[in-house]
């Protein structure tokens, strides 16, 4: 069950990581909604990738924070995600920074996909503006019964592959050069 805490009670590493999606907030590029959030992933390797939402003209289109964050991991080449901290408040008149912020559900589904490659059950921390209330859950809680690379029968398949696709960039790069 998720559960909720308080910042205080959290470890070092994850009250860092909590802070850090409070404040990523200000990166928001929302002049549609008015809602800004931030996003903090921490990855296997120990680092953090930060990221906020960045809307566009055809709304339609808006990039989430937990999104952005996610692809900033794995165009640094970590993509062992381990953690997520999203924080979201309303900073248009009237603003409100009470309402916790859970992933919405295409991000629940690319969380998901990213546990099942760090094969990890990511723990999400949904927080207000504030961080005045925290809500700790699991990918697996927030996306019971999820549709991913099982349904495929590739499972563990992507690390194998990923050998193979490094390989071929380097084979290119090396005939590039001649
Ligand atoms: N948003 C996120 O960045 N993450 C979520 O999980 C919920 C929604 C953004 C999208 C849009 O820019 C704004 O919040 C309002 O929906």
């Amino acid at each position: 069950m998720s559960r909720k805490i308080a910042l205080a009670t959290l470890d070092a590493a994850d009250r860092e990581l909590v802070e850090m999606a409070g404040d990523e907030s200000r990166h928001a590029y929302a002049p549609y909604s008015g809602f800004a959030v931030g996003a903090a992933v921490r990855t296997r390797s120990g680092k953090t990738y930060t990221a906020a939402n960045l809307e566009n003209a055809s709304y339609g289109l808006a990039i989430c924070a937990e999104v952005a964050a996610i692809a900033a991991a794995n165009a640094a080449g970590d993509f062992e995600v381990e953690s997520i901290a999203i924080a979201g408040h309303k900073f248009k008149l009237p603003q409100d920074s009470t309402q916790v912020v859970t992933p919405c559900g295409r991000c629940r589904q690319v969380i998901f996909e990213a546990a099942q490659v760090s094969e990890t059950n990511v723990r999400v921390f949904s927080c207000n503006g504030d961080l005045s209330e925290i809500v700790e859950s699991t990918i697996s809680e927030l996306l019971p019964a999820a549709f991913g690379p099982a349904n495929f029968g590739i499972d563990a398949a992507w690390l194998k592959m990923r050998e193979t696709l490094h390989a071929a960039v380097t084979k290119l790069r090396a005939n590039r050069s001649r």
